[in-house]
């Protein structure tokens, strides 16, 4: 079947001509005489192409457009003119319509420009068509990854999601546990029910106990009236413990009671309450290591260890830098409603060959500030932080021939070192292992590049 067509038309002789030949040469016509009643057939009904004629009775086709954009921006509109209203037509154009077509006219130009037009039309659906699905492929529930790690991880989440396993997401900081944990959730069967997320760094070990199981009135002192618990509030849902690893001890033997069971007592109630959670825990802390330290119990590892998954540090998956980049370059640019940004030869090297420490969340906050930063659409090597810029400037310093190559090395041990000590918290020891020199030659050198704590 070819194109489904309107024709708005008052001159009925017109009308008829266009919906005949137009129709023998197979297309699907529906056609109108009014503006009033093209306006409610464009409510109820879709079509590829629209002709409107620009003069109309009641609503003209100036107006017919406008509507057709608001309600259908896919369907191309092509406007009839009388030669002496050129200057509407021109307008017409503007406001999004496809072409116009001046009176009087023979058949075949009418069928060349519809011809025209859906050739057009096809192209351009689909170049959305492959926009769109590169794009789908590039994001999963908002996160980003095409890299082979991160692509078994979207399809391991798409199968777990929907049942109601245990999963433990582990990874370095700002690898996107909590992202990952959150898709899980959106895509479980639960998604509509309570989602309580306890981080539990944040909540001080005495207040922790209370918190997660709630207590009766008068359980302690304090306790004025009864409170419900994460747990209990959670019921039905889904429940995140994020940073496990530092959940205390003592906790942990409860909360191993509460998966078993499935009951919880609040704090002084002896009333058991039975609850029906999903589980989802998340660490960036090595539990194996930890329950070496005994500061893990094994039992309850095996518990929450049901479906793990790891997400490798960025600089494990370097295909995924661009294609965050690019995403965030996208965001950012918009919700600082700046026009196109791009990016310099520079300052693109550097943040591809950067190490991410900080993972995405700093190449994120790298580009977010290099997009307020940036000066006439281009954000420039000076736009970046100092760690990212650092060592490609050097480099570019020495391409430059402004400084002699043993002040460039030494520029370029400089920053190794101060790199380093950042990644060891400032810990020389452990600072001068991984440079792989002696603590005394690091403090030698901490001295004489005078670089400050
Ligand atoms: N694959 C990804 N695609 C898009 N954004 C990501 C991705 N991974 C992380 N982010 C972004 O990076 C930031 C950190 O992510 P998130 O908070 O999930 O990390 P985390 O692993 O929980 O870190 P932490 O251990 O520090 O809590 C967030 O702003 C998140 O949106
Ligand atoms: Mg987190």
């Amino acid at each position: 079947m070819k194109e489904k067509i309107f024709i708005v038309e008052d001159d009925p002789a017109m009308r008829l001509g266009m919906t005949h030949f137009l129709k023998s040469h197979g297309y699907d016509i529906t056609a109108c005489e009014n503006g009033i009643e093209a306006l409610n057939i464009i409510e109820s009904e879709t079509f590829d192409i629209a002709i409107f004629d620009l003069k109309l009775p009641g609503v003209d086709g100036l107006k017919l457009l406008q509507a057709m954009k608001k309600k259908a921006p896919n369907t191309a509109v092509i406007i009839i003119t009388a030669f002496a209203e050129i200057k509407t037509a021109v307008q017409a154009i503007k406001e999004g319509a496809f072409d116009y077509i001046a009176k009087p006219f023979s058949n075949e130009e009418l069928l060349l420009i519809i011809e025209r037009c859906s050739k057009f039309r096809r192209l351009e659906l689909e170049v959305e068509y492959l926009r769109k699905s590169v794009k789908e492929k590039e994001i999963f529930e908002g996160l980003i990854g095409i890299s082979n790690a991160m692509r078994e991880i979207f399809d391991k989440i798409r199968v777990i999601a929907k049942t109601d396993v245990p999963v433990l997401i582990q990874g370095d900081s700002g690898t996107g546990k909590e992202l990952i944990a959150d898709a899980i959730q959106r895509l479980s069967t639960r998604k509509d029910s309570p989602y309580i997320k306890i981080n539990c760094v944040a909540i001080p070990e005495t207040l922790f106990e209370s918190e997660l199981f709630g207590y009766e009135k008068g359980a302690f002192t304090g306790a004025t009236e009864t409170k419900k618990g994460k747990l209990e509030i959670a019921n039905g849902g889904t429940i995140f413990f994020d940073e496990i690893g530092d959940m205390p001890l003592s906790l942990q033997a409860k909360l191993l009671r509460v998966i078993e069971d499935g009951i919880v007592y609040r704090l002084g109630g002896k009333e058991p309450i039975v609850v029906n959670l999903r589980f989802i825990y998340a660490s960036c802390k090595n539990i194996k290591e930890l329950i070496k330290a005994e500061k893990f119990r094994e039992d309850l590892f095996y518990r929450i260890n049901v479906v793990p998954i790891t997400i490798p540090p960025l600089k494990e998956r370097r295909e995924d830098i661009p294609v965050l980049i690019e995403h965030f370059l996208e965001y950012f640019a918009q919700k600082y409603n700046k026009s196109k940004i791009q990016i310099s030869p520079s300052a693109y090297e550097a943040l591809l060959s950067y190490d991410y420490p900080g993972n995405v969340r700093e190449l994120k906050h790298a580009i977010e500030r290099g997009v307020i930063l940036s000066k006439e659409g281009i954000l420039d090597l000076k736009h970046l932080p100092e760690e990212i810029s650092a060592l490609s400037t050097i480099e570019l310093n020495c391409i430059n021939n402004n400084i002699s190559l043993k002040e460039c090395l030494e520029n370029f041990e400089k920053n190794i070192i101060i790199r380093t000590l950042k990644e060891c918290d400032g810990k020389k020891i452990e600072a001068a292992k991984k440079l792989g020199i002696s603590r005394k030659a690091l403090w030698e050198k901490i001295k004489a590049y005078k670089i400050e704590e």
